[in-house]
This record gives C-alpha cells, sequence and structure tokens, in this order.
C-alpha cells in the first residue's frame, strides 16, 4: 500500500511510504532554491513518486499536513484540490468528525477561507508580517494575481479538552494527571479529518493530520522504542496549544496527552534576532554564541512553560527575559555591556531553554508514571530539538535512559509524520523492528540520473577543468581518495547519492575539511560566507567516537548532540567551551565511512569537518549542476560528485 504524504506549510515536503516503509522524502526547499520555502509542487509529487518506482495512479491514501496557521497552498500543483469529507462514506475512520458531522459543523464551509487575499494589499485581511513571511517563503506569489490562490484554510479543528485550553503551570499539569479518555479511542484519534484529495484524474482518500501529532509519529514510529513518551516542540503561541503537546506512544498507537504550554522555542527565536540575527537561521546563530558567553543571567526560578514564566518574570515571556536580563547587567554594574552582553544573554537564554526542556519532560515522565504507564524511553521533535546542547543534558539527566530524535525534526519531517501516523496510528498496521536501516537512513532525497551526473563531469572539463574517476591510479575507490584529499589539507565539496533529511549536512552534501589546523576554522566559514566565530562540527567513524570525544549519548548518527572534544588535536571543529556537535558515521553513511577507516589507519584520527554544502541563506545543495556551480563561486580545492573527482586544472 502506497501512502502519500503532503505538508504544505514552510520547509514544505513530500514524501511516499510504501508498506511502511520510506521510500523518498523531498523538500521543497532543494528544489526551489528557496530557503524554508512553503508549499510543494507537482513537480516535487512526481519525483517523489518515481524515486519510489511508482506514480499518482498508485497512491492508495494521502496524509497532509501544513504548518500552525499556515494554509495548504495548493495553486502549485495542478489540477490539486483538497476538500472534507463526508465521515459516514470515508475509508478511514474519524471518530472526531462523526461528532462534528452530528453537531451540524460544515467544515468545508468554515474552513474555506485560504489565501485568497494575501497578497491583496487592498484588503490587509493578515496582518503585515504575516504577508511578508509568505512573500519571502513562496517567491513565486507574483504569478498569481490577487485573489486567485488556490489554497485550503489550516485546519485547526481537532479534539480538545477543556482542561487543555487552562492556563496551567507545568505542576498543575502534573498535579490534573491524565484524563483516562485520553486513552480512549475516538480521543486517539481526535487529532485528523477526513479529506479526498484530488490530483488531475485521481481522487484519494485521505487523512488531514494535526501539526505536532504529526512531528510526534515521525519521531516515535522511527524510532526503536516499543513505549516512549513523546514532546514535541516549535515556535509559538502557548495560548493556542500551537507551541507542542506531551504524547505517549505505545506499539502502534500514538496518545496525545496535553499541551505543554512551553513557549522557549519563540522566545529563543525572538532573543537571537533582538541580538541582530536574520529571522531565518537566528536560532542556531544564538546556539553557537551562547558558549562565548557566561550564564550570568539565568535562575532556575524563571524556568517553566509560558504560564510559569509568565508568573515568574510578572510580564509576557519574552519581554520579561530580556527586562530581567537587562535590569541584572544594570544591577550588577555590567561595566563593558556592548560587548560582553549579547554573548551572556545568549549563554543565559541557552541555560534556560535547556531548564525549560529539563522541567518539562520531568513533568512528562512523572505525569505517565502517575497514569500507570511509566517508562524510560523519550522521543523529542519539531524545531526546537535542533537545540544539541539541551538535547545532550536531557540524555545526560537520567530522567529518561534513552532518547530518539529524527533527523528532520523541523517541520520538513511533518511529510513523513503525517503518513506514518495514517499507517501505524489509524490503520493499526504494526511497527517492523526498527534498527538502522528501517526509515532511519536519513539518505532518501532524489536519486541522482547518471547522465546529469555525465552533464557536470562535460561542464567541468569544457571549463579546462580535471575530472577523473575518483577511484583511479592510486586510490581503490572515492572513500580512499578523499582520505588522501583530506590528509594534504585539501578542502573539499562532496556530493554522494540520494541527499540527506533534515537542516544538516551528513556526508552526502557536505564540505569537508582536515579538523586539525585551527585556521580550517576560519577558511571553511570564509568560504561559506558564514561569520568567523560560528563553529564547525565533526563527523567521526562511529566506532571510535569514544576515543576523540566524551560525554554524549552514542551513536549520534544525525549530529544532534553535543560531545566534549577530548585533547587540544582537533582545532578546527573544538568550540571555545570545548564541544563540538558530532556526527557518528558507520557504514550506512557511505563512502565518509570508508574515508573517515582509512584516515585511521593513515592517521589515527577517524574525524572530519563536515559543514553543508551551500552558501548563505542557501538551502543546501542538490544537484551537480548545483554543486558546480557552488565550485565555480567558491575557493574548494576539489569537488566530488557520485565517484568522479573535479579538480581546478587539467
Ligand atoms: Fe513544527
Amino acid at each position: 500500500m502506497i501512502v502519500l504524504g503532503l505538508h504544505f506549510g514552510h520547509d514544505g515536503s513530500v514524501s511516499v511510504l510504501e508498506d511502511g516503509v520510506l521510500r523518498c522524502h523531498v523538500l521543497r526547499e532543494r528544489t526551489s532554491r528557496t530557503k524554508h520555502a512553503v508549499g510543494i509542487t507537482g513537480d516535487d509529487i512526481q519525483q517523489a513518486l518515481a524515486a519510489a518506482g511508482v506514480s499518482v495512479r498508485d497512491v492508495d491514501l494521502c496524509a497532509l499536513t501544513s504548518t500552525q496557521d499556515m494554509e495548504m497552498l495548493t495553486g502549485l500543483i495542478p489540477g490539486c484540490e483538497i476538500r472534507f469529507a463526508d465521515p459516514a462514506h470515508h475509508p478511514l475512520p474519524s471518530p472526531f468528525a462523526h461528532l462534528l458531522d452530528q453537531a451540524g459543523v460544515d467544515l468545508n464551509r468554515a474552513l474555506a477561507h485560504g489565501l485568497r487575499d494575501l497578497f491583496n494589499e487592498q484588503t490587509r485581511t493578515l496582518e503585515g508580517l504575516h504577508r511578508d513571511r509568505f512573500r519571502r517563503l513562496l517567491p513565486e506569489w507574483r504569478q498569481f494575481a490577487a485573489g486567485t490562490i488556490a489554497s485550503h484554510g489550516w485546519m485547526n479543528q481537532y479534539m480538545t479538552h477543556d482542561h487543555w485550553q487552562r492556563q496551567r503551570g507545568l505542576e498543575e499539569i502534573v498535579a490534573d494527571g491524565i484524563d483516562p479518555a485520553s486513552f480512549d479511542d475516538p480521543v486517539r484519534l481526535g487529532m485528523h479529518l477526513p479529506v479526498q484529495l484530488r490530483l488531475g484524474d485521481r481522487e484519494i482518500p485521505g487523512l488531514v493530520v494535526d501539526h505536532h501529532v504529526c512531528h510526534g509519529a515521525s519521531s516515535f514510529y522511527r524510532s526503536d522504542f516499543e513505549r516512549a513518551a513523546v514532546l514535541t516542540h516549535d515556535g509559538g503561541d502557548a495560548r493556542r496549544n500551537l507551541s507542542g503537546y506531551f504524547l505517549y506512544g505505545e506499539g502502534s498507537h500514538l496518545y496525545t496527552l496535553a499541551p505543554h504550554h512551553l513557549v522557549m522555542g519563540g522566545v529563543y527565536r525572538s532573543v537571537g534576532v533582538e541580538t541582530g540575527f536574520d529571522v531565518v537561521g537566528a536560532e542556531g546563530k544564538l546556539m553557537g554564541l551562547a558558549p562565548y558567553g557566561e550564564p550570568v543571567f539565568f535562575e532556575e526560578a524563571l524556568a517553566g512553560n509560558g504560564y510559569d514564566m509568565l508568573r515568574a518574570l510578572g510580564d509576557a515571556p519574552f519581554a520579561g527575559w530580556m527586562a530581567h536580563c537587562r535590569g541584572q547587567a544594570d544591577e550588577t554594574g555590567f561595566n563593558d555591556v556592548l560587548e560582553a552582553f549579547p554573548r551572556d544573554l545568549a549563554a543565559s537564554t541557552q541555560r534556560l531553554f535547556e531548564a525549560c526542556y529539563r522541567k518539562a519532560t520531568d513533568a512528562l515522565q512523572r505525569l505517565l508514571a502517575r497514569a500507570g504507564r511509566p517508562v524510560d524511553a523519550l522521543c523529542l521533535s519539531g524545531g526546537c530539538a535542533l537545540n544539541c546542547p539541551s538535547n545532550t543534558q536531557l540524555a545526560n539527566t537520567g530522567i529518561f535512559q534513552r532518547l530518539f530524535v529524527e533527523p528532520n525534526c523541523d517541520d520538513g519531517g511533518l511529510s513523513v509524520g503525517a503518513a506514518l501516523y495514517l499507517w501505524h496510528n489509524v490503520l493499526g498496521r504494526p511497527r517492523q523492528a526498527a534498527g538502522r536501516g528501517v526509515n532511519q537512513s536519513p539518505y532518501l532525497g532524489i536519486p541522482l540520473e547518471p547522465a546529469e551526473v555525465q552533464a557536470a563531469c562535460d561542464d567541468a572539463r569544457a571549463s579546462g577543468m580535471a575530472v577523473e574517476p575518483a577511484g583511479g591510479a592510486d586510490a581503490r575507490g572515492p572513500g580512499e581518495r578523499l582520505a588522501a584529499d583530506l590528509e594534504a589539507d585539501r578542502v573539499v565539496a562532496w556530493v554522494e547519492g540520494r541527499s540527506e533529511m533534515g537542516p544538516r549536512a551528513l556526508g552526502h552534501r557536505s564540505l569537508l575539511a582536515n579538523p586539525g589546523p585551527l585556521d580550517n576554522w576560519r577558511r571553511v566559514n570564509a568560504i561559506k560566507g558564514r561569520e568567523a566565530w560560528r563553529p564547525l562540527a565533526p563527523a567521526v567513524l562511529a566506532s571510535r567516537a569514544a576515543d576523540f570525544f566524551s560525554g554524549c549519548p552514542l551513536p549520534s548518527p544525525y549530529m544532534l548532540f553535543t560531545a566534549q572534544v577530548r585533547g587540544d588535536a582537533l582545532a578546527a571543529i573544538k568550540h571555545v567551551d570545548g564541544s563540538a556537535r558530532i556526527q557518528t558515521v558507520d557504514a550506512g553513511s557511505g563512502q565518509l565511512a570508508s574515508a573517515l577507516q582509512t584516515l585511521d589507519t593513515r592517521t589515527g584520527v577517524p574525524v572530519v569537518v563536515n559543514t553543508s554544502l551551500n552558501g548563505p541563506g542557501e538551502p543546501i545543495v542538490e544537484r551537480p549542476a548545483e554543486a558546480l556551480a557552488f565550485f565555480r563561486e567558491h575557493p574548494v580545492d576539489v569537488l566530488y560528485i557520485d565517484g568522479h573527482r573535479i579538480s581546478r586544472e587539467a
């Protein structure tokens, strides 16, 4: 059975699930070349299906979702229409839809607003920021005349409870306990509604699924855990349940317990913007800045969810936190405010983020224990799970013994989560024994075509570059040749097979360098047009990771945990606090494993600088022609494209 997962929000994506196995994942920004692009196109769907060896005729069911408060833009998909279906004549169970139906709610009428007026300057039906965000993430908007954009309103009519809407701090949520009805099917199946998707001449039955339930499904169903607590969290508004949920997974079932009302995702991003970073990528830059400062403004008592923080700070969390930090700086005679304040603010905000997460996961653990369902495993998802120091601290606290975060825990993974939710939670299909290889490989982008690889090589040759088989003359394979280039201190652009999911390069679309020389930190950041102070991450052979790094749960295949670097030999990847965001590499990662094995044999150091192959503000390179263009424009020494080595001079 083929399930097509579609996510229409920012970081839009398409996933194809065949009998529960993920066959392809296409992230819209990689094809559109606009970072965090909104929406998906007909081509994205066609390419994803083709990569899975099927066509739209073979699709049995669909699972749709969108980013919070973003409409489902259908105008980029020819012949696409979405409408709510009558639950009485729909193949998938939707008890909540029956309740709405009995109450006389006409969802198609109630939710049929959309983007029609979004770009119409005269009507101003939405606030300017929202409009600007769409314009930035959807450059194609100019091709639509005002009032003609095909879309469907965001479907946010899901199951809720009175106590979900109450302004509860974390301890109040624990004290209230879990409503036993949360484990009943009407609530478990209350987070989706039945729809019909028209794609050309196909009518495909399916579901539209709540955003954070998709996050939870994306993580839990890809973990190895039979039972797990699940916490999802984005930036968002706690009062409207948009920032994330406490959930619980058991076998093929996923239960939504309650919104947790955390707001640290939004506070963290706002502090990043306040510090002067662009709103796109502010979180990552703040995380990189934090180790330069001291958490002098942090107070444990301020940590909690949004309502806890409101009470502790006496103000809205972001405004209150900024006033607290500025007040502390003044009171303590901060004599170097202009220089040190942003760094200490970053360090303090990072510490607060970690404390909020620690308190929330502790609350979730107690909540489940009190309900007679104690668990020792935790799954995280949502964009906040990209915060590596926080993930590492959670793994080390012992609140939960085991922790899993999936590689595309940001909104790019929502199409995966929607499809897995339908397959397991709604159809009740059992989970297969996971382990590396079943829905855990991140390398599921559109395959490279031999013709496009050849075209890029021909183009390089025509420009006077040298192109040779990477496994030629003095090396047995591309990995060994790569090792020789790294040992010779060359900076290498590396393209191999299908691209990796998620925002972090994992060795298929990477910029690689020798981690030893300190100058390579500056050199690689300069190539990428990044600020010189921003850290670089290492990839390390999984079997040797513990010899070079400590304090990190291993393995760490998706670059989602922070370790402490042992010794001083890895100067280019050792951050000022001695930390590094590590990726552990095994045979499943491809030729990078072979290169690291070779380096281990030759130098005893199976470690490499691994950063994403892209310029500032750009999505990661996807196709060979883009890699060649990057190589032409940046002072990279060598480019590899799927076994072909390209260097500057013939
Ligand atoms: Fe999200």
